[in-house]
């Protein structure tokens, strides 16, 4: 098996996580170097230079995400999961995504859109979607996906044009301040599924509007609230931190 630019996860004792990229390099860490030629294959046990064990394995999507370098702020795999499901996203979806981003939603889509859908990514600003198209490339070559069915388009959002694409759309998903321009641009003419995320509820109050004017139907909104929980003996309690509030979720259809 070939390791060279694979992400992995190094795990300590300590169970705190680093997401890295195996190359030619031993890899110095806070538990001592890693001698990474001693590294045939993955999942792997393996002692460091100061006798430490350490486990290192191919990240899961959630470690992924939640490790990887980043400039905007990303969806959480809480909801990247429920845009995935509620919004119905599955093999034959051509996807339109305005707000590339750190590439988080990006990378999700592209793997389940897989050989038969397609993706369009679109942002405004060209650091930011360099850095998505990164984690994109580093996302897929984790999972040992070849894929190549997406595109990353840079343009302000209410450009956007129907033509700009050459295949019918059947999902538009937002991460953007103000996505109400795009409905007003875009004025679709076949059905279309649209999915909303937004920080502020006046900003949902907005698009909730915007999408009845223009016709859409069975306008879904929720917030997703997640606690996670540690067992340490007889200790069974919620983590001390969470995320109180990340973005509220909002789905909507179009029938033509
Ligand atoms: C919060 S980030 C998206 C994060 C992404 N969903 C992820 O999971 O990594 C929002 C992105 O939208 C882009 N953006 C904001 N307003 C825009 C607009 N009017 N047109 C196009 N892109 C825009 C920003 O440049 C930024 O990269």
């Amino acid at each position: 098996m070939s390791i060279n630019n694979i992400p992995v996860i190094i795990k300590g004792p300590d169970d705190k996580k680093i997401l890295v990229v195996l190359g030619e390099d031993n890899i110095d860490t806070h538990y001592g170097t890693i001698e990474v030629g001693k590294i045939t294959n993955l999942p792997v046990k393996i002692n460091t230079s100061k006798g430490i064990e350490l486990n290192i394995y191919i990240p899961s999507y959630r470690e992924f995400v939640l490790n990887m370098k980043r400039g905007a702020q990303i969806i959480y795999p809480k909801d990247v999961a429920s845009i995935i499901l509620d919004g119905d996203i599955n093999p034959q979806s051509v996807v339109l995504e305005v707000g590339s981003g750190s590439g988080a939603l990006t990378s999700a889509l592209v793997s389940i859109v897989g050989l038969n859908g397609y993706l369009y990514s679109v942002d405004n600003n060209k650091k930011n979607q360099y850095r998505a198209s990164k984690t994109l490339d580093r996302y897929l070559q984790s999972k040992k996906l070849n894929y190549s069915n997406y595109e990353f388009i840079n343009m302000e959002a209410a450009d956007l044009n129907l033509s700009n694409f050459d295949r019918d759309l059947t999902h538009i998903i937002t991460d953007i301040p103000e996505p109400w321009d795009i409905l007003k641009a875009i004025d679709p003419t076949s059905s279309i599924k649209w999915i909303s995320y937004l920080p502020n509820i006046t900003q949902v109050q907005l698009i909730h509007d915007q999408l009845n004017e223009s016709r859409f139907t069975n306008i879904y909104i929720k917030e997703i609230i997640e606690r996670e929980w540690k067992v340490k003996g007889n200790i069974v309690r919620p983590s001390h931190t969470m995320n109180g509030h990340t973005g509220f979720l909002v789905f909507a259809d179009l029938f033509i």
